[in-house]
């Protein structure tokens, strides 16, 4: 059964000082290890599908998403692909910082973009990495709606599923990252060694809000059906979980059956 408990970077108050060391660790985690790598292909094809060779990601962070896998999608598309990032909370700096190692293939908003309420003027496709279970049923539904009603293709991946392995895996690679990977987080903040070794609320939120974020994860059939409460015949929508060494990333694809340019 999915449950939606509070996760503490959902709260408009949470200080933003630790909401950058959440977004900051999930860029470095999901990097390190290329979490997100057999994700490219799904968004190659989307590409060789529809023809939009532009990227718009929500739900950003510190650009731990499709800011990671650039190289891979370029490569796969054959073609450049730009990236634009944006987040309801931007990591400006973190943002900044892969912008500029992208060679002018990522850029990123510094104005705020909230996911369910996407401007019309930004257009490509949507990607979504380990946030859409940040969406209780009605907003996460807003959220394909939306791009169903701008034509737009639609891309959600959540590093992790909602099961026992999903959690257990979420608090052992926090521990071991946050004991022994901290100093070498990318970019260096004197905050982030205060606040993981001598105050440890980094560690603490990343724990609460890992293992919360795990007993959200919507299951494939739940999106799903989601696509079927919303008048979304005209797109094609397909779910499952890949499965890239130890971690399965649980994922849905919505693909216009026709672009209308
Ligand atoms: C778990 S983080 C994932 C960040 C990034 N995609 C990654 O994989 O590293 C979830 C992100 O969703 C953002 N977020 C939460 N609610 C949002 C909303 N309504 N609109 C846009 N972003 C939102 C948070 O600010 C946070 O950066």
């Amino acid at each position: 059964m999915r449950l939606h408990l509070l996760e503490l970077e959902d709260f408009e108050w949470f200080p933003n000082i630790i909401r950058e060391g959440i977004t900051d660790y999930l860029r470095f985690a999901t990097e390190i290890f290329n979490v997100y790598k057999p994700t490219a292909k799904f968004i190659a094809d989307m590409i060789n599908k529809t023809g939009i060779y532009s990227i718009i990601d929500l739900c950003s962070g510190g650009g731990g998403g499709a800011g990671t896998i650039s190289d891979e999608i370029n490569s796969l598309a054959g073609k450049e692909v730009k990236i634009l990032l944006t987040d309801k909370y931007p990591n400006i700096t973190a943002l900044n910082y892969v912008s500029e190692n992208s060679n002018d293939k990522i850029s990123f908003l510094e104005e705020p973009v909230d996911a369910v309420n996407v401007p019309d003027n930004l257009k490509g496709i949507r990607t979504l990495y380990s946030s859409f279970h940040h969406f209780k049923p009605e907003d996460a539904k807003k959220i394909l709606a939306d791009s169903v009603k701008n034509n737009m293709p639609i891309a959600v991946f959540e590093a992790g599923e909602r099961s026992l392995p999903g959690i257990a895996g979420v608090i052992f690679t926090t521990i071991i990252i946050c004991t022994f990977a901290t100093p070498f987080m990318k970019p260096f903040k004197w905050s982030r060694l205060f606040f993981t070794y001598i105050l440890p609320v980094i560690p603490l939120t990343l724990l609460w809000d890992g293992v919360v974020s795990m007993l959200r994860i919507y299951k494939p059939d739940e999106m799903i059906k989601m696509t079927k409460e919303i008048n979304s015949e005209n797109f094609k929508w397909t779910a499952g979980k890949i499965i890239h060494k130890m971690l399965k990333i649980t994922y849905m694809i919505g693909v216009p059956e026709s672009i209308k340019n």
